[in-house]
């Protein structure tokens, strides 16, 4: 009995591990709409069509963290948190809240900023830095 138990761990346990790293890696979106009317109420501008596939493919060396972070229990400071990398709006609000900025500055910070340096830095290929490069009309 005891060993038929080991060989049945043996043959499960991988099947597990496969199943969980499949629904963690199922839980993004090749594609986001990024359009937070909860937060926002009625957009001004036109939504968002944001390609987390490409990026997370293109910042692979880079890593999650460029984008995802979560402040510190202790310290406060801005740490990747492998697994844990979730909604912008959940810390977020429409206000600015102590040292957190707004959704709509935590969104343009992270991503015009880094369009920005990449195409200080030189790359061609730099993502979009003007209004309607992103908030294009459909
Ligand atoms: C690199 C991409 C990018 C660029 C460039 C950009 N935005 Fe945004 N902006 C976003 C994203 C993403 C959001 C969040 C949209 C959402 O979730 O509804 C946003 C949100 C907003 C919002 C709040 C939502 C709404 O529609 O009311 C406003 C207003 C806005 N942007 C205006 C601008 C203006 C004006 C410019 C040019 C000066 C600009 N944005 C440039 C990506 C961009
Ligand atoms: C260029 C920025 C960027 C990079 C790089 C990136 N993400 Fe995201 N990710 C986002 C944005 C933006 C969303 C949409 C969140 C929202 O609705 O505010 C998102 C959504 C997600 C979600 C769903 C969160 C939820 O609760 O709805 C998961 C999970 C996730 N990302 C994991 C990852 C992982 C793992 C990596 C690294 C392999 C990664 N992301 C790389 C920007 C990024
Ligand atoms: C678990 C909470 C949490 C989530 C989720 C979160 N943030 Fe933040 N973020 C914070 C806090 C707290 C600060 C302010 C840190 C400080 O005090 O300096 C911050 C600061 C920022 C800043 C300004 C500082 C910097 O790093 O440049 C940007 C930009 C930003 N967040 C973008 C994002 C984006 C984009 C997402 C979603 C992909 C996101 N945040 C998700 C908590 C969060
Ligand atoms: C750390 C750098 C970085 C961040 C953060 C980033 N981008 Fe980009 N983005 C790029 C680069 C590099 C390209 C060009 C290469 C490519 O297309 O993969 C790009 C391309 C794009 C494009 C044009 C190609 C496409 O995929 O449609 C859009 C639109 C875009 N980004 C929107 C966003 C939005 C919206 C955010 C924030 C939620 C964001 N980006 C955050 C680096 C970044």
């Amino acid at each position: 009995m005891r060993i038929k138990l080991s060989i049945l761990a043996f043959i499960i346990g991988p099947v597990l591990v496969v199943a969980i790293g499949w629904q963690v890696s199922m839980a993004q979106e090749e594609q986001y709409i990024l359009a937070h009317e909860d937060v926002f109420g009625n957009l001004r501008r036109p939504q968002v069509a944001f390609s987390h596939e490409n990026h997370a493919e293109t910042l692979e060396d880079a890593g999650c963290g460029v984008c995802h972070h979560t402040p510190d229990d202790k310290t406060g400071q801005l740490i990747s948190i492998e697994g844990d990398e979730r909604s912008c709006k959940q810390c977020h609000g429409f206000q600015k809240e102590r040292s957190t900025p707004a959704l709509r500055e935590a969104y343009h910070g992270n991503c015009t900023g880094c369009h920005r340096s990449q195409k200080r830095s030189g790359n061609l290929n730099s993502g979009p830095t003007t209004c309607g490069g992103c908030h294009r009309k459909t």
